[in-house]
């Protein structure tokens, strides 16, 4: 049982009892769990045998497909019938889809009621549940209309970990991987030897890397500057998921993420910021966990046409978050097309 407070809510890890002490002292008109057929399924019966109050639910489909305004509108209309008012809680009882969205319908619906976070995958628990970025995707573009809003509370259930595939946990442990390097270097030499996910002290291998994302977002809550050092990994990772988005055996996002942490920090290395031995064992860790999935890389000229409709670029430039060191990430960094090259070879051969 931990507890970590951020600047405006608590993060509470395996704490029931904070569940029914939060909802008691908001005194709420009701409430309504938002769950999709897998966490209907496996964690919703935890949660309803534990809640002293009455509740409604609305169960959506899940997956990224569905986190669109059609999903919303359904939401709100169900709220609605249930009689929903801004005195209501709602509880987001899901991964990273079910709270970016279920976050934006509870934060928007009569201009917001009060809604609690309970990620159930690891990437929700360590990264999508914390810092108050909600929303969803519109036409191609992916979280082009959301808000930034704190929940009330955060509640992490490491046990909910047992029913989630392995794949799942893999693709999030890339986000665990991301925090150690970016900020904690120990965190990083603990976490990138494993091998074996089975068997692990989840509370507190998620209680640090929550802390390092906590410690970022409660620093700069709206990314105007040091925040973007979590975007690091992501904008090669994210160009080599959408290169992959259309195929059958699609990448999940923490295995794009992982290859874009490789040539990141490669591009690190090449700035004289990280050495060839710290970059080599990137690498190799990072293969020995995620395999090494060479056919996923684009060309480079659909790789630097992917890059550059990055959110984060600034007047046609790509901008990158790096390594300044082992545990130490930085931010706006340029980087040459040439630089690019190298890393992506890096990470092929
Ligand atoms: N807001 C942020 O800061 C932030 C950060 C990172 C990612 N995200 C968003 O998070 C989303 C990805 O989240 P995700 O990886 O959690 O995916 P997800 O929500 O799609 O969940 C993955 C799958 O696991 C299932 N599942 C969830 N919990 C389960 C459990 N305990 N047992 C069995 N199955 C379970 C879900 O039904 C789904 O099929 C993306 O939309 C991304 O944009 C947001
Ligand atoms: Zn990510």
């Amino acid at each position: 049982m931990k507890k970590i407070s951020c600047n405006t809510y608590d993060i509470h890890i395996n704490n029931w009892d904070a569940v029914n002490e939060y909802i008691t002292r908001g005194n709420y008109s009701s409430i309504i769990i938002i769950v999709d057929e897998n966490t209907s399924e496996h964690c919703l019966p935890t949660l309803a045998g534990t809640l002293i109050q009455k509740f409604d639910i609305i169960e959506i489909e899940s997956g990224e497909i569905n986190k669109d305004l059609d999903t919303c509108k359904g939401i709100w209309e169900t709220m609605i019938d249930f009689g929903a008012d801004r005195h209501s809680l709602c509880i987001n009882l899901g991964g990273g889809v079910i709270g970016d969205m279920g976050g934006f319908t509870a934060s928007t619906f009569m201009r917001g009621m009060d809604f609690i976070q309970m990620p159930t995958t690891l990437l929700s628990q360590v990264d999508a549940s914390v810092g108050g970025k909600l929303g969803v995707d519109f036409n191609t573009y992916k979280n082009l209309i959301g808000v930034i809003k704190n929940p009330g509370a955060v509640f992490i259930f490491t046990d909910f970990l047992d029913t989630l595939p392995i794949e799942q946990i893999i693709s999030g442990y890339a986000e665990v991987i991301k925090h150690g390097l970016i900020i904690d270097a120990d965190a990083y030499y603990r976490d990138r030897i494993i091998r074996d996910f089975s068997n692990l002290d989840w509370e507190q291998i998620v209680y640090d890397s929550v802390m390092i994302k906590k410690s970022v977002t409660d620093d700069d809550p709206e990314e105007r500057g040091r925040r973007k050092i979590l975007n690091f990994g992501h904008t090669l990772g994210h160009a080599i998921e959408s290169h992959n988005l259309d195929t059958p055996t699609h990448l999940l996002h923490g295995e794009a993420i992982a290859i874009g942490m490789v040539m990141e920090a490669h591009l690190s290395f090449q700035k004289g910021n990280i050495t060839e031995q710290e970059v080599n064992q990137v690498k190799a860790s990072i293969i020995e966990i995620f395999g090494h999935q060479t056919d996923r890389i684009p060309d480079m000229e659909t790789l630097n046409s992917l890059m550059s409709k990055d959110k984060k670029n600034k007047g046609g430039v790509i901008m990158f978050s790096l390594l300044e060191q082992v545990g130490l990430g930085n931010y706006n960094q340029e980087v040459s097309l040439e630089n690019i090259e190298k890393a992506v070879q890096f990470y092929s051969y």
